[in-house]
This record gives structure tokens, sequence and C-alpha cells, in this order.
């Protein structure tokens, strides 16, 4: 491709469904590659799919040809009406947006489109495979999306776990594509594994699987060829009859009923009596219509601890579903409050938070077994714990160290980051060891498992199994260990959800707060969160990843990506580390010390990936490391890791830009939208040598609100384009800059609110354009100041506002002119895009930070000075747990600023006595002027009314006029707000100049 053929994606895109099919792939579960291993931020694969077919095709330079690529790339998008059950018994219909073709959609991606488009990208490297280098590559869904196009990938991160992931995802099923091998032996003489074989291949039916296993498993011999996952199943097995002869004394069966998991709570001696305080939450077990049962708690006969029991059949009390749940919030509330832990053996003595840290890193934390949960026919059952089971679980503790002492480098002792770091909060409560995150049977089984796993590897070895299948079993083997560890954590929950495993595993959300009440499941247990299940998640993935079809060898890289690279790429796609978002290392530093003794021994590669205790974090030396701005790592100075961060990724742009062929482009991913970070890592990007000429705001996440989702999409990542600035190219001049951005974003802004882009995604798909102008000039001078510039962020600032006036004279008058909204201030400014985008529902305060910014203004100075917002501090990350009971925050400090929410302050909650009222002389917000204007209607005072309109000249003031009306078609019909609004328009028609231009309907 020549260097200034236009890409697809530099002309158009299949927003609309890239965002629908991305939503639906966060519900698809079996074989997809999230289901392999933890990994954070992994992106959706159809967002990178779109994003990497769009840049590697040239766009076809004609409307009907660029429409028809378009099509078969994201389909066509259609309504259907979707029904839910809702908890009341009624049905609840939906019409929803759906995509149709395309090869977008998880499933689609084996059409037969999809090779079509190999061949088209193929024909567009005169061809050859495109080269294509993800330096950040984590999780894999970049090079995994590249792969699958044919492209000749290499994946690259700091980060061993990450390696090790990418290694699974792009190399060991690959090397075994269309590749079958005989079962071994020990599996077809297990009747136990063959029942589960034939049921699953399809092959017998129950009831000749119940007449004629055995026999035909003696026929069996030679043993059937199958794929990479029936020997990762195999394998898996053996080590699970092991480990289940190892691990039976450690969970005694009961009544002859095996358990399925024990529910714990952390404890504490009381300060004042000395009593064992279990900390608890809420003492609901099981809270369903039919079966709610409470956890009781009296103080024992001496009163140094509790007695627990069980109340079944709990009566629910209340006329309607507020008062049942504030009846059942308080009769199950648990020893943990705001205000602290209340000790139930001495009438309620408090101990802080404080205090609670305290005993907790002087090693005083202890845990309490409460109940028991027993699987049955009609499903979970609970029970108090008997002696033996106490036992068992304290008895755990003398074995721990026996165990160890054959599994190379020993208990995970290797140290927690300190209890500043990112999303850490354990620390704070003497959890400083990754041992220390497990009880010490939950150690025991995992080294169990560890020890037979690294047994399985000497037998796989001695099999006759090729070196690529040997490296896959065990590599996958590995993986699936992973996913029992990460349900196998005193951090796991109970689960509520009845189809769930019961347990919620240690990374539903990336951080590591303190979890005081938790569940420990049987890791034997044939329930979904015991080991084989685990490994069962592992091998839907290789089905899939096999399935991919061949493509030249991945190359997987573990440097950092400031390290040079000898090769040059048709195409660099990544998806940076963003400030201080999620403390990768940190956090998968709980997996590191699991593999790093999994894998021991298993190739000199590995072993070299994996020679240190922990991950790379950052080298304060070679200034080089994972780039992440986490203040703890430089003595807790925030200016200085954030420069390192800001250097850093500057440095890793500029490597791109040697590593990028001088045709190439560049597509980075930024999935937070703080505007002054943002601009920050933009800057980077064009000082580095790029220009900037396209951004897609793909929405990732689903908006749980029907409004939110309609009108606001909450996009959780911008795809920015770029491309290599030519050597001449000279600096340019503000003012011809920002004329020619306002002619280019004119006719975009038309097209982007044409194609239905609204919100937030309006502003940010303006940007990529509006940045070509700017970021073709090496630097910009201001014509007006000798010397000086225009940075990336006033350049920025004035195509927000253009943004603003544009989506404001769109609500005002429907043709966007910037006229029409002359004269309107900031706050009405702002007030009119959140009304218009979010209502009064909550709003992500990402969205509005990037409103607020874009109107002159901060959030703060919206909540604080001019109060039309209100924080409600609720949280809209994917991963936070919501927990009715949750009467004790887990730990607030974890969850990032960007999660928070604010609501729209409504008029009548508007009633300060200043409002509407000039201050230093200055004249208030006119949203505020009407909200005074509706009190004092309410109230009947008419005089005041006029009073007001005259001194402001309110009545001859158009934009005034234009506003009320807007705000009358904003407001609900039969709203009290839309019925004096509307007579307060009368009024002032009646009594004032007619105003000739009526406007039209909203949505005309
Ligand atoms: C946002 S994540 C990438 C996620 C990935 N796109 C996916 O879909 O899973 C950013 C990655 O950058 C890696 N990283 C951080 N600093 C790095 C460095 N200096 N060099 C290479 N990788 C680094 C982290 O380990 C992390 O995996």
């Amino acid at each position: 491709m020549a260097i200034n053929d236009k890409r697809l994606i530099e002309v158009a895109f299949p927003l609309k469904q890239a965002s629908l099919d991305s939503m639906h792939e966060k519900n698809v579960r079996h074989g997809h590659i999230s289901t392999l291993h933890i990994w954070p931020a992994r992106r959706p694969l159809a967002a990178s799919r779109a994003a990497l077919i769009a840049t590697l095709l040239p766009d076809p330079g004609n409307k009907d040809e660029r429409n028809q690529l378009l099509e078969r790339l994201g389909g066509k998008i259609i309504e259907v009406v979707k029904k839910k059950k809702l908890p009341s018994g009624k049905v609840e219909e939906k019409v929803v947006p759906e995509t149709v073709g395309g090869v977008l959609h998880w499933g689609r991606e084996s059409n037969p489109d999809l090779e079509w488009f190999r061949r088209k990208i193929k024909d567009a490297y005169d061809g050859r495979a495109p080269r294509v280098l993800d330096p950040f590559a984590g999780g894999g869904a970049i090079p995994l999306e590249a792969m699958r196009l044919g492209c000749e990938v290499t994946a690259n991160d700091l980060n061993p776990v990450a390696w090790f992931v990418l290694k699974c995802t792009l190399q060991h099923s690959q090397s075994l594509a269309g590749q079958h091998s005989p079962l071994p032996r020990f599996a077809l003489e297990s009747t136990d594994f063959m029942e589960q074989f034939f049921r699953s291949t399809g092959k017998l039916t129950a009831r000749q699987l119940e007449r004629n296993l055995s026999a035909v498993q003696e026929r069996l011999f030679p043993a059937p060829d199958v794929d990479l996952a029936w020997h990762i199943r195999a394998w898996g097995w053996w080590i699970l009859q092991r480990a289940k002869v190892d691990l039976a004394p450690h969970y005694p069966v009961v009544d002859g009923k095996e358990p399925a998991a024990y529910l714990w709570a952390r404890s504490v001696k009381c300060k004042s009596c000395r009593a064992t305080i279990p900390l608890l939450k809420t003492r609901w077990l099981c809270k369903k219509d039919k079966n709610r049962i409470l956890l009781t708690m009296e103080p024992n006969t001496e009163r140094t601890g509790v007695v627990f029991g069980l109340q079944r059949n709990v009566p629910q009390v209340g006329g309607n579903a507020a008062q049942r749940r504030e009846y059942d919030k308080r009769i199950g509330a648990g020893t943990m409050s705001r205000s602290g832990v209340s000790c139930p053996c001495c009438n309620g003595a408090i101990m802080t938070m404080e205090e609670i840290r305290v005993e907790g890193v002087a090693g005083r934390i202890g845990n309490v077994m409460t109940a028991v949960v027993v699987e049955t026919k009609e499903g979970k059952a609970y029970r108090v714990p008997v002696e033996t089971e106490l036992l068992a679980a304290s008895n755990a503790a003398a074995w721990m160290r026996a165990k160890f002492e054959q599994i190379p480098f020993g208990l995970p002792d290797e140290p927690l980051p300190s209890k500043e770091a990112l999303g850490f909060r354990v620390p704070l409560y003497g959890l400083d060891r990754w041992s220390k995150l497990f009880t010490p049977r939950q150690l025991v089984a995992i080294g169990t498992f560890v020890e037979h796993t690294r047994a399985a590897l000497d037998m796989i070895r001695s099999a006759e199994y090729t070196a690529d299948w040997t490296i896959a079993i065990y590599a996958f083997l590995a993986a699936g260990l992973d996913r029992l560890v990460d349900r196998c954590s005193a951090q796991c929950r109970p689960d509520p959800t009845p189809t769930q495993s019961g347990v919620i595993n240690t990374f539903s959300r990336f951080a590591l707060p303190m979890v005081w009440d938790f569940i420990e499941g049987v890791p034997t247990a044939d329930s979904s969160g015991g080991y084989l299940s685990s490994l069962e998640w592992v091998a839907k993935v290789t089905e899939h990843l096999s399935s991919i079809p061949k493509a030249p060898k991945a190359a997987i890289l573990q440097q950092s990506a400031l390290t040079g690279l000898a090769d040059q790429f048709d195409v660099i796609c990544t998806d940076p580390p963003y400030y201080d978002a999620i403390s990768y290392s940190d956090l998968m530093d709980f997996f590191y010390v699991w593999l790093r003794r999994t894998l021991y021994g298993f190739d000199p590669e590995t072993d070299a990936a994996f020679r240190e205790p922990l991950a790379p974090k950052w080298n304060h030396e070679t200034s080089d490391g994972e780039l992440i701005d986490d203040s703890s790592r430089f003595g807790g100075d925030k200016s200085k890791s954030k420069k390192a961060y800001e250097n850093g990724m500057f440095k890793a742009f500029e490597v791109c830009h040697q590593a990028l062929k001088a045709e190439g482009r560049m597509v980075i991913v930024f999935a937070n939208k703080q505007p002054d970070a943002w601009e920050a890592l933009v800057s980077a990007i064009i000082r580095a040598g790029f220009v900037v000429d396209g951004s897609w705001p793909i929405q990732t996440e689903m908006g749980n609100r029907t409004r939110a989702l309609s009108s606001a999409a909450l996009a959780s990542s911008v795809w920015l384009v770029c491309k290599k600035r030519p050597q001449i190219a000279r600096p340019g001049w503000d003012n011809t800059v920002l004329t020619e951005m306002l002619e280019r974003i004119q006719d975009k802004l038309r097209e982007f609110w044409d194609a239905g882009i609204r919100g937030p995604d309006f502003v940010w798909a303006a940007t990529g354009p509006a940045l070509e102008v700017y970021s073709k000039h090496p630097v910009v001078k201001k014509a007006n100041a000798a010397g000086e510039f225009m940075a990336v962020s006033e350049f920025l600032g004035h195509v927000r506002r253009i943004v603003v006036d544009f989506i404001v004279g769109q609500v005002l008058s429907h043709n966007g002119a910037a006229g029409a909204v002359s004269g309107l201030d900031n706050v009405t400014n702002y007030y009119i895009l959140h009304r218009y985008d979010f209502g009064f529902v909550e709003a992500p305060i990402g969205a509005c930070i990037l409103y607020a910014v874009s109107c002159g203004l901060t959030d703060r100075e919206l909540t604080d000075r001019y109060e039309i917002l209100a924080r409600t501090g609720g949280s809209d990350s994917d991963d936070e747990v919501s927990d009715e009971e949750d009467a004790v925050e887990e730990e607030p400090e974890s969850i990032p600023a960007s999660g928070s929410k604010v609501k729209l302050k409504t008029w009548s909650h508007r009633h300060g006595k200043n409002l509407g009222l000039e201050t230093d002389g200055r004249p208030a917000p006119l949203i505020d002027q009407i909200h005074r204007l509706m009190g004092l209607w309410k109230v009947g005072d008419v005089v005041k009314v006029d009073e007001y309109l005259d001194a402001r000249a309110l009545r001859r003031n158009s934009t005034f006029i234009q506003l009320i009306q807007a705000l009358i078609e904003l407001s609900p019909v039969g709203s009290e707000e839309r019925s004096i609004l509307e007579s307060l328009s009368n009024h002032v028609a009646a009594r004032g100049v007619a105003y000739e231009d009526k406007q039209l309907p909203l949505g005309s």
C-alpha cells in the first residue's frame, strides 16, 4: 500500500456494529480467551477485529464500495424484541438493537466472509502476510485477532504472566491445530473418564452407556485419536484422582454428604472483654423467596466467643419491597457497620477500623468457620460445622510446610507490595505475603495440585508425545491450575446467584480489598468452582483457538516496550497501560508466584522469564519497567511517578515510530477518558512523530439504564489512528490551524450526528479529525505571541467548545447553528448536555468530567459551587460487585475515582436562597435564573416573577425563551416541571415580545 493511500478506518468505521458486538461479547463464556486466564482489561475481540480489518484495508475511495465493505464487516443492525422475566413474575418486553451478518459478532468469526477478508488483506499487501505488532499485548486480544486475519504477529508484554498467557493463546494451540493423538491408556482404562468422553462426544447414548460402557471400552484399543482439549481433560483427570486421595482427609464427609464449601468470617479479640468477635458484614446465608436462612450468633456460656446456629424459613415482613428490604437489612446485620465492629459478648463495645488494622498488622486477625454448604438435589443446603470439620481445617496448618518442601521455591511467602500500592488494601490488615491470602487448607490443596501437575509433566514427557504436544498439554494444565487458584483464596466471596458456582473468584475486580466473610470451596469437588471445571474452561478455549485458520507463527516477546525492535511493521495496534488505572504486575503476582512453582523446569525460556521471585516493577537505574503511575514506587512522590509514566510512554511511542514502516499505521486504544491525562498521551504521540487522523469511540460496556444507553453511549475505549508525519512537515500557525479545523470539523460533526453518535462519544469522535489538522505540523506556533506554541490541550479546548456549541445548538434549535447558542453561559451549556444525555439518572463521572472540561468547568465547580450536580458515590466499573447487604464498604479507596457517579439535581432540589442572583456583579447562569423563576411560580408569587423577568430583560432574551422551550421538551409529559415551564412560557409570551422563530419539536 502506498503512503498516501487512505485506510478504511481513516474514512469510515462500523462503529455501532463494533460496539454492539463488543458488548454482546461480555456475555460470552465458553471458548472465549477471557476464560483461559485472568488478565486485566482485555479488549473485546469484536472491537479489536474491526479496528484491525479497517486499518489493514485501504478505503475503496467511493461511497458505494465503502458501504458494501462496512456492511460485510459489521453487518446490519436490526431491532428485536427481547422478553425478560422480572422477579415479580411479570414478563418485560424490550426492543434492543442487534447485528445480523458481518464478522464481528462472537461465533461469526468463522463465517466465509472472514476468509474473504483474509484474502483481501493479503492482496492489499501484494500477496504477503502483513506484519502486526502489539507492544503491550497483555491478555492477547489484539494479536489474536491479527493472527485470525492471517497476519504475521509480534506480541510483546513485559509481564511474564502475560507472556505465558500469550504463548498459550497464540502458539500452543495453533501448533496443534487440526492434529490428533491417541488418548492416553490410563484414560481408556477408566470407566469414569470414558463415560465423560462418550457423553460429551455424543458417540453413545445414555442408555447404550449404561449397558455397554465397559464392553465398548475394551474394544477401544488402539486408542481413539483426540484433539488437544481431550488430552488436557485426560491429564487433568489423572491429576485430580491423585489429589483426591491426598486431600480426602482434609474435607471430611459428614452424614454421608460431601461438603461443597465452607463459610468463614475473619475474627479479632474484643479490645474490652477479649472475646473472639467474628467480623461479619451480614448474617444472611441465603435469601431466596423460598429459602431464607440466617446465621444466628449467641455468646457462648463463658462469653469468650459466639456459638453459631441457623434460623431457617425466616419470614418476610413489610408491606412493600422497600420495607421488606429494610427489615431484612436490620435482622441480617452482622458485627460490622460503618462505625466499626461491635462485640456480641460485651454489649456492643465498638472497635474502630483503625483498631482492626492494628490487630491485623500484629498478626492477630484470625478466621472462624461459620457454616458448611452441602449440595443436595434441591440445591445448596447449609448447616453449622461439626467438630471434625473444625479440626480438619485447623490441622491443615501442620501439613502446610511439609507439603511445600517438595515444591520449588516452597511456600509462596513472597511479599505483597506496600499498603500504598494501587488497589491493594489487604496489607493494611497485615496480609503482606502472598501465602497469607489463603487459608492453610487452601495452601495444602493448591500445593497438592502443583505437586501432581508437576508429576504429570514427567509422565507426559515419558509418553509418546512430540515436543509441541508436551508443551501445549502442560501449559494449559498450568493455566487451568491458575483458574483454580483464582477460586481458592480467602479473597473469594459467596455468590448468591443460584446458577453459579457459589464462589466469586478473587479477581472479580482488579484490586485486592479486604474481604471479611469469605467462602472456601472444595477443589476436588465436581462443583463448578472445582479443579475439573476450571480445566474444562481452558479445554474449551483450546477448541476455539485451534479452529483459527493457519497463520504465520506468532513471535512472543517478554521485554519492555521501551526496548528497540529490529523488525519493521505494517501496523502497530496496541492498548497501553493507562496512568493509575490498573496495577498489572502487582496484582498478577498472585498468579506469578504459583506459575513460577508449577512451570519451574518446564523449559529454559520459561525458567528465564520467571527467574525473579516476582514480576518486573520499576527499575530506577535504567528508568524502565512497568509503565503505570503508582507513586508508591517513587517513595510517594506523585509528580515523579506521573513524569516517569509519561516519559516512558513517550519513549514507547518513539520505539513504535522506529518500528513502523513509512506507510504503516499505528492504532492506540485509550480506555480511560480523563481529558487532561488523555491529552498528555496524545501530545506524546505527536511529539514522537505521528499525525493523528482518526478516532472512534467503541462502546464496550453495557449501560444498565435505558436512557444512558439510548442517548449517551458509555464508550469505554477510544481507538486513535495515527500515521507517520512526513519529514518535510513544517511548523503551523495557530490561526490557520484553527480556521482549517473549524472548516473540517463542521462537516464531520454533521456526519457523526446524522449517524446517530451521541453523548461523550460525539466529542471523542470529533477529536480525531480535528487533531489531524493540528498534528500534521511538528509544532503549532502562536501568530500573536512570538516564541510561544499552542499546546494540544489548548487546541482540544477549542475543538470541544465547537462540539459543545454544536450539540447545544441541536438541542435548542435543531440545526447546530453556533449562533443559536451564542451568549449561553458555561453552566447552562453543561446543564443542557447533561440533561439531554442522562436526564436525572446516575451518570458516569468520566463522561461528566469530559462535558465539564468541554464547557470550561470542572466537575467540582458543578457539584460544590454551582450545585447542579450531586455525587451519588455509585460505581460504573464492571467488576464492582454490588451487595445489598453492604453496610460496610469493602474498601472504597480501591475503586478508581472515575468509577463514581453523579446525578443532575432537579429544579425542585435547587432552592438555595441566592439561586439565580448575581454574585460579585456576575450574572447567574441562565439555568439558575429559570429554576429560580420556577420556584417563584410554584408558590404563586407572580409579582416577584414579573419583577425578576423585568429586572433582567428576560422577556426580550431569545436564548432564554429558546431554553425554556427546550426544557419543556426535555421534561416528561405530565410532570410538574413541564407544567410549570409551560405556564411560565405562556406568561412570558402573553406579557412580552412575541418570539418569532418558533422551535420545532425535539426529534423532528
Ligand atoms: C491495557 S493492558 C493490555 C491489555 C490487552 N490489550 C488485552 O486485551 O488483554 C497493558 C499491558 O501493558 C503491559 N506493560 C506495562 N508496562 C509495560 C512495558 N514497559 N513494556 C511492555 N509491556 C508493558 C502490562 O503488563 C499490560 O499487560
